[in-house]
């Protein structure tokens, strides 16, 4: 079957970016790129800041936070006086967690497509309250209503204190629909956590929507924010239960302040993320959705071809504009996570290529991004390359 034509190009898009050009990047997904504007105004604030050091942190800067907190939300469709800021989806997913009080005989629910370090911070909050972190396998190729079912049937009210479900997850860039699975969970009184850290920039978001008790975005990665940039978004019942992980002099202000304040610390990535979603508007949010998704789903059909992988089995994400695809690799190969480490080390060794390799389900897979920098090029270069270096395992 001949592979369908990748999108229009946005011309000139690649030089809104440092990148390497000798490199291909196409694993936008795990640390983003910042374009040079948003660069450029990190810097500018971090000079005003050494220029001042005192004039920065004691004039002003709770109102440029302030400022920064109402421009995300409104551009995640989420209301402001229940956003915070904070640096990673790490951090906000592991503020939820400890903010629980979980007990013994309480559980936390997850699908066996979370990402490991959230999984890994449920399971060290577990240990430490008594509670157990519950895993529910869900295939690759369940339907959306599927994975509704599945997670409805494995809600235990009265004893799941948390259900935490990806908007897109990592490993397997699936699309999750998790205004549904809100609606079931709280049919049976489940406070939900959205682990959205790739939604942000790359799916229309509308946070209030999704309707969930907790909800993490970051904006470093497609929202193209300087890195350090994420917003925890947390519905009015848990507002004055949220605890931050480090105590600052804001402990008494409430929420946000109590979350977003961390001592001497460097704020100025928040303050730059505007300028990320500024180069993101200038250039159509949907016409960038539009092109990464497309793109995406070009190169995996490009390279799903070069190793022999029928169509039917390249899995679907799921939704119109997830910008990730996976293509599963050759049976026995990167099955375990230093397996897949190696491999994606390899491959940017020998191919000057940045994917990401993945272990999941007992088998490996590689996971291609789209973005307004890349080209079909990069994507058929690979698909020439990397057959002959699988082969020399
Ligand atoms: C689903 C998911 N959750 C959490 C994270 C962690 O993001 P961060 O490293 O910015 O905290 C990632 C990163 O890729 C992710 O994909």
């Amino acid at each position: 079957m001949s592979v369908p034509p990748p999108p229009e190009p946005i011309t000139g898009a690649r030089l809104l970016f440092s990148l390497d050009p000798a490199v291909s990047h196409l694993n936008h997904g795990s640390f983003g790129a910042v374009p040079i504007v948003a660069q450029r105004a990190q810097q500018r604030l971090r000079d005003e800041m050494e220029a001042d050091p005192l004039r920065f942190f004691t004039q002003g800067l709770a109102d440029r936070i302030a400022h920064t907190r109402r421009h995300l939300a409104g551009f995640l469709g989420a209301d402001p006086e229940h956003t915070a800021l904070t640096t990673n989806a790490t951090t906000g997913a592991a503020v939820v967690f400890q903010s629980l009080g979980l007990r013994s005989g309480d559980e936390v629910l997850t699908t066996d497509h979370g990402y490991g370090a959230v999984d890994y911070s449920i399971r060290r909050e577990c240990r430490r309250t008594g509670a157990t972190h519950r895993v529910l396998p869900v295939p690759l190729t369940a339907t959306q209503e599927q994975v509704v079912q599945i997670v409805r049937d494995g809600l235990r009210p009265g004893r799941t204190r948390l259900l935490v479900v990806d908007q897109v997850t990592s490993a397997t860039a699936r699309l999750f629909p998790v205004a549904a699975i809100v609606g079931v969970a709280r049919e049976h009184g489940v406070p939900v956590l959205v682990d959205a850290a790739h939604a942000p920039g790359m799916l229309p978001a509308s946070v209030r929507s999704i309707g969930a008790d907790f909800w993490v975005g970051n904006l470093h990665k497609w929202g193209y924010a300087p890195r350090g940039t994420a917003v925890l978004v947390v519905a009015p019942p848990w507002r004055d239960r949220i605890e931050p992980l480090v105590v600052s002099w804001e402990q008494d202000s409430g929420f946000p302040a109590r979350l977003e304040w961390q001592g001497t610390s460097d704020y100025t990535a928040w303050l730059s993320a505007p300028a990320g979603l500024y180069t993101l508007r200038s250039l159509g949010v949907d016409r960038v959705r539009a092109h990464n998704a497309g793109l995406a789903a070009y190169g995996q059909r490009v390279v799903g071809d070069a190793l022999g992988v029928p169509p039917a089995e390249l899995p679907d994400p799921g939704g119109p504009t997830v910008a990730m695809r996976l293509i599963p690799l050759p049976a026995g190969l990167a099955t375990t996570l230093d397996g897949a480490r190696a491999l994606q080390t390899r491959v940017a060794e020998r191919l000057a290529t940045q994917v990401a390799i993945m272990a999941w389900g007992g088998r490996g897979w590689l996971r291609l991004c789209g973005q307004v920098y890349n080209t079909p090029e990069e994507y058929q270069r690979l698909a020439v390359g990397l057959p002959g270096l699988l082969a020399q395992r």
